[in-house]
């Protein structure tokens, strides 16, 4: 009984030894501890052994048993710990290993010119409402007093779908569908407004992007245009940025203005961008011609208005210093990708 007892044990402890990994250790206990295995049997025979020799015998069983045990629980540890130690040194980051960089995308300097003038005017407190690509003859043009015979018609020839219809040559449409549906007090700015004309050299493109804005209520003037200008000039191109007013003409606004913003490169002393004079053109403008808000149902003993047309690709080309139009649709993204100004 010694010698097989021995035997067990001399087996066990060699194969426990030699386990390289925890599901041969589970096998070696089932094999000699588990309910069919070796050790668990010499148990089961202690019935046949003489009730004098069982002390000894069972004292044999329990030195195997624990002798086993304690070999099991010491493998079981080295197992673990060689795992751990694995495990370390494969999830290890080398912190030195040159990094995978993706560029993040940007949107086209357009939209991002876009998106820069609707937050500084909504902070002013416009609203936005959208503008229309094909408008008919009386938004377009007769609404804002340019009617059939006008000379400044001649100056936004477009493409005319149909007699009445045609592509929208600007967004001042946008000041008219406004005060349709609105009374005064109103303060909007149109947008997204791609207009169509008849012009097409380094800095006109026959499709471009206009943003509109009208302000009709009690008591406004030039002035008020004016104010809210150098406030827009001073957000979108600088703290010392200014504006100047130049007579101009329009048919729908009385006085119309060109408006110069103080050459935000050069900041006045002449310049390539400002072409030497220390002003750059940006906008028009001008006082609602009452004529506008008399057909559009606005009193104008009690309201007076101004409103504002400023061209996306002519401000994102002097942001970034884009010296052709044609950069800005002919979608490279080496030069698109330059322009990343998110506010
Ligand atoms: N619609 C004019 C243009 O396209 C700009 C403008 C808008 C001028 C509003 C005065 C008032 O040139």
């Amino acid at each position: 009984m010694k010698d097989r007892l021995q035997e067990i044990k001399s087996k066990a402890l060699a194969q426990i030894e030699t386990a390289e990994g925890l599901e041969t250790l589970n096998e070696v206990r089932d094999a000699i501890l588990g309910k069919k295995g070796e050790l668990t049997a010499v148990l089961r025979g202690m019935k046949d052994v003489a009730p004098e020799d069982r002390p000894l015998v069972g004292q044999w069983v329990n030195e195997a048993r624990d002798a086993i045990e304690a070999k099991m629980a010491d493998k079981l540890k080295l197992l673990e710990s060689q795992a751990l130690k694995l495990r370390y040194e494969t999830e290890k980051i080398d912190v030195t290993m040159p990094e995978v960089t993706r560029k993040k995308g940007n949107l086209h300097p357009v939209t991002q010119v876009r998106n820069q003038l609707i937050d500084i005017f909504a902070s002013m407190g416009f609203e936005v409402v959208e503008t229309k690509e094909i408008e008919n003859d009386y938004y377009n043009f007769t609404a804002l007093n340019t009617p059939a015979d006008h000379p400044a018609r001649d100056m936004q020839d477009t493409f005319y779908l149909s007699e009445d219809f045609l592509l929208a040559t600007q967004t001042s449409a946008a000041q008219i569908h406004t005060m349709e549906k609105k009374n005064p007090p109103i303060k909007m700015v149109a947008a997204p407004g791609r207009v169509f004309r008849s012009d097409d050299d380094a800095t006109h493109s026959p499709m471009f992007h206009q943003m509109e804005g009208l302000v009709v209520d009690k008591g406004i003037t030039l002035c008020d245009l004016k104010g809210m200008l150098d406030e827009l000039v001073k957000k979108l191109f600088g703290k010392d940025t200014t504006t100047r007013l130049r007579p101009s003409y329009f048919p729908f606004t009385e006085p119309s203005v060109e408006v110069d913003v103080s050459c935000f490169q050069c900041k006045g002393a002449g310049c390539k961008l400002c072409k030497g004079t220390g002003w750059i053109e940006v906008l028009g403008a001008g006082v609602v011609n009452n004529k506008v808000l008399e057909g559009c149902g606005v009193d104008t003993k009690e309201y007076s208005g101004f409103a504002f047309g400023v061209g996306l690709e002519r401000i994102a080309m002097l942001k970034y210093g884009i010296n052709n139009i044609k950069m800005l649709f002919e979608s490279d993204v080496r030069v698109l990708s330059q322009i990343d100004d998110e506010m």
